[in-house]
């Protein structure tokens, strides 16, 4: 297995179209774990290239991001697997390994505590330099619905909680190769 190292706004595109379709975050505190995100933003702040990601506030993950923020994206080179995104999409580190579970095989980053997984393999190492809270008060009206006020925050789907913005550096970006 080895890394062949890329130029990550190369890979813009198809970063951003595989991620409404899930994409892997994985951290590493308590635990080592992956969740489905399916918003996030590449870009550039500070001068440094950014990729930030949204939790909200109840997930395990953003628990796991507090304790150490350092965190891997990764993406799918294909269509994305069904089991994967189910099974890391729908259940919580809370309750189960996850990586177990849907057969994910980690593996171990360049500059970051925390593996990429084989099975996506384009994988983007992330240090957060910055987590904001956002205030919900000053949200245009129609992202309202995403915040639904009668679901508890521990519902791993759309709920109630806003999302807490992990804003990262992108220190390392390569493809895994088997
Ligand atoms: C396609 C898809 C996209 C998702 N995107 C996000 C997201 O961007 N932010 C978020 O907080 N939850 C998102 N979720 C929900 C989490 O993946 C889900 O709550 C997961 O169980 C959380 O895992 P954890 O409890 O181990 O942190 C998404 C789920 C799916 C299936």
């Amino acid at each position: 297995m080895h890394k062949k190292k890329i130029e990550v706004w190369e890979y813009a595109q198809q970063i951003l179209e595989a991620l409404p379709h899930g994409v892997l975050l994985n951290t590493k505190a308590e635990t080592l774990n992956s969740m489905v995100i399916g918003w996030g933003s590449l870009g550039i702040e500070w001068s440094k290239p950014i990729f930030t990601v949204y939790v909200r506030e109840h997930r395990y993950s953003r628990q796991q991001l507090d304790q150490n923020g350092e965190f891997t994206i990764s993406i799918p080179m294909g269509a994305q697997d069904p089991q994967i995104t189910k099974i890391c999409g729908t259940c919580s580190g809370r309750d189960m390994n996850k990586i177990d579970k849907a057969g994910l095989t980690p593996v171990e980053s360049n500059k970051i505590s925390v593996p990429g997984m084989a099975q996506y393999p384009l994988t983007l190492e992330c240090r957060v330099l910055q987590k904001e809270t956002q205030d919900l008060s000053t949200l245009d009206a129609s992202c309202q619905r995403h915040y639904p006020k009668d679901v508890d925050g521990y519902h791993t789907g759309a709920n109630q909680d806003a999302h807490v913005a992990y804003i990262a550096e992108i220190v390392d970006a390569y493809v895994i190769i088997e």
